[in-house]
């Protein structure tokens, strides 16, 4: 092709890539829009739905994102959650009424979940300040933290409580509150946290736990510790007992 030529064909084939050009950034805006609409819907009913949820958890004094995110770490792990709802208020007031909120040093509560009891236990006058929560969980955690900004939050293995907290506690800590499914655990793992719990306290000092189990998790008959049992709770689905051991 002669030069002139080329170049004409050149310029044609510019002025095209430009145009089409043009008609893909005029598409992309448009998609572009269609898309920030799509969100803007999608949030307003998501608003919407949120505000649903709302009304109908001050209504039913519950929280159903708790219940939501409960079932959904249940299913994922059933033996280490160990329950599909988080504990009622009344089961969760019985276990922190064995909490002196006037004695001195941490409180330190193992598998606060989503914090029924991390609640039930501020509500009884207990400073948020002196809770230490131990939940391996992240997304309990990352809950716990939004909730309970003051806490000292752990995230870790509660089974290893020595290495865990041992140089983090500055005093004895005045009780051990713990939601873990203890009893899917053997026995020796049992007793061998029941040891680290009283390590960390002062003799008399509380080791809360409640169980679905008709039988207290940890024998109770093996000396060196007392014993004592809530009524059960009926009103906890399931129904549930606070045990509580104390080093004597
Ligand atoms: C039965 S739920 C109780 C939750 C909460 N205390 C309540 O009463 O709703 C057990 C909790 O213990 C936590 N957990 C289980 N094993 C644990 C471990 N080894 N270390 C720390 N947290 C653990 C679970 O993630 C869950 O939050």
């Amino acid at each position: 092709m002669p030069l002139p030529a080329l170049r004409k064909f050149e310029r044609k084939i510019g002025r095209q890539i430009r145009l089409l050009e043009f008609r893909k950034n005029l598409i992309e805006r448009k998609i572009g829009r269609q898309i920030r609409l799509f969100e803007q819907k999608r949030d307003g009913i998501g608003r919407k739905i949120e505000q649903q949820i709302r009304q109908f958890e001050l209504k039913k004094g519950i929280r159903l994102d708790d219940e939501v995110r409960f079932i959904r770490s249940w299913i994922e792990r059933p033996l280490t959650v160990g329950a599909v709802t988080p504990s009622g208020k009344i089961l969760a007031r019985t276990m922190a009424r064995y909490v002196d909120p006037n004695s001195t040093g941490p409180v330190v509560e193992l598998g606060p979940g989503t914090g029924p009891v991390t609640e039930a236990l501020v509500e009884a006058g207990v400073d948020p300040s002196r809770l230490v929560l131990v939940e391996f969980n992240p997304s309990f955690c990352r809950i716990l933290r939004s909730r309970f900004p003051e806490a000292t939050l752990v995230q870790g293995d509660a089974y290893s409580l020595r290495r865990l907290l041992q140089t983090m506690l500055l005093q004895p800590a005045a009780a051990v509150v713990s939601g873990l499914p203890l009893i899917t655990k053997p026995l020796t793992t049992r007793l061998r946290l029941l040891r680290d719990a009283f390590d960390l306290m002062l003799p008399g000092a509380p080791f809360v736990q409640f169980t679905y189990s008709v039988a207290s998790p940890l024998p109770k008959r093996l000396g060196g510790f007392s014993v004592e049992a809530s009524e059960r709770v009926w009103m906890n689905i399931p129904p549930a007992r606070v045990w509580v051991y104390r080093k004597t």
